[in-house]
């Protein structure tokens, strides 16, 4: 995918920790941006989901996912204090960069440079059972919620589906799991039934959520509709200066 997806956002990052005892925050602005996951990123990702997650992956698990280029996508997003780097060279694999990443490259501008110096704050991924996309993961870092990383996410793993040519979008959640059913249900998912028992660490239920045909118009007109609103609370978000040129 390649994005240079980004959003500029304050946020009250913590910036030092001194002697142990104090902790010091910085007001900063921060971009967000959307790469595929590689190998090398799988540390970084896995602290993420053991703060998100009691059920982790092993790496061997994660490296399987990230190389079943035919069947698997795997994003993560990375935060920088400056405009992210441009990607050089073609989309992976030739391919077309979604409709996302056309949007994103039109609404911010890109620096020079490598983005792995950037923290990854979040990862998603899903994979193709046939015609539909299962969403297999999708986590955002603790200190970064709450400021539309997660729908932005759930955005690329959209254009994913998409470029995978899938039908439909499908997961699991806990039925606990408030916040997330409701990012998954203002994106046209909607519960079909539950597996009884499906989370080993505590016996939880999953609730089972299932998208409309992604390829209809109308589902197409809310997305783009939805990602409008993304990028207008992003831009809210913003310092509001270059990096929102238009
Ligand atoms: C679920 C998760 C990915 C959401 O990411 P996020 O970056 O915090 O969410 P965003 O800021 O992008 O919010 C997007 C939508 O999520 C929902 N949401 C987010 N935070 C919420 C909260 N505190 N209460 C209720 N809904 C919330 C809302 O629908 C929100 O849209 P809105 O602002 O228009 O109401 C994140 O909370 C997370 O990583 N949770 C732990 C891992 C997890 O449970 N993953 C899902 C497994 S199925």
């Amino acid at each position: 995918m390649g994005a240079q997806v980004a959003g500029e956002i304050r946020s009250l990052a913590t910036c030092a920790r001194l002697c142990g005892l104090l902790s010091l925050y910085e007001v900063t602005r921060m971009y967000y941006f959307i790469e595929p996951m590689t190998e090398d990123d799988i540390p970084e990702v896995q602290q993420i989901e053991s703060q998100s997650f009691t059920t982790p992956w092993s790496a061997n698990t994660y490296r399987r996912e990230i190389r079943n280029q035919a069947s698997c996508r795997y994003l993560v997003v990375r935060s920088s204090p400056t405009p992210p780097p441009a990607r050089h060279g073609p989309a992976p694999q030739g391919r077309r960069p979604g409709l996302l990443s056309q949007i994103a490259a039109a609404l911010f501008p890109s620096a020079n440079g490598s983005s792995h110096s950037c923290p990854i704050i979040g990862y998603g991924g899903l994979w193709l059972t046939v015609n539909d996309a299962h969403v297999t993961a999708i986590a955002v870092d603790p200190l970064h919620r709450g400021r539309g990383v997660g729908e932005l996410l759930l955005n690329g793993l959209i254009d994913a589906a998409y470029e995978l040519q899938a039908q439909l979008l499908t997961l699991e959640v806990r039925v606990s799991n408030s916040v997330a059913q409701r990012l998954y249900v203002k994106y046209g998912f909607q519960p079909t039934g539950t597996r009884p028992r499906y989370y080993t660490d505590n016996g939880e239920d999953a609730l089972i959520m299932w998208t409309e045909s992604i390829g209809t118009p109308e589902y197409r007109q809310r997305v783009s509709q939805l990602r409008r609103q993304l990028y207008a609370r992003l831009q809210r978000q913003t310092a509001g200066r270059s990096a929102l040129r238009v």
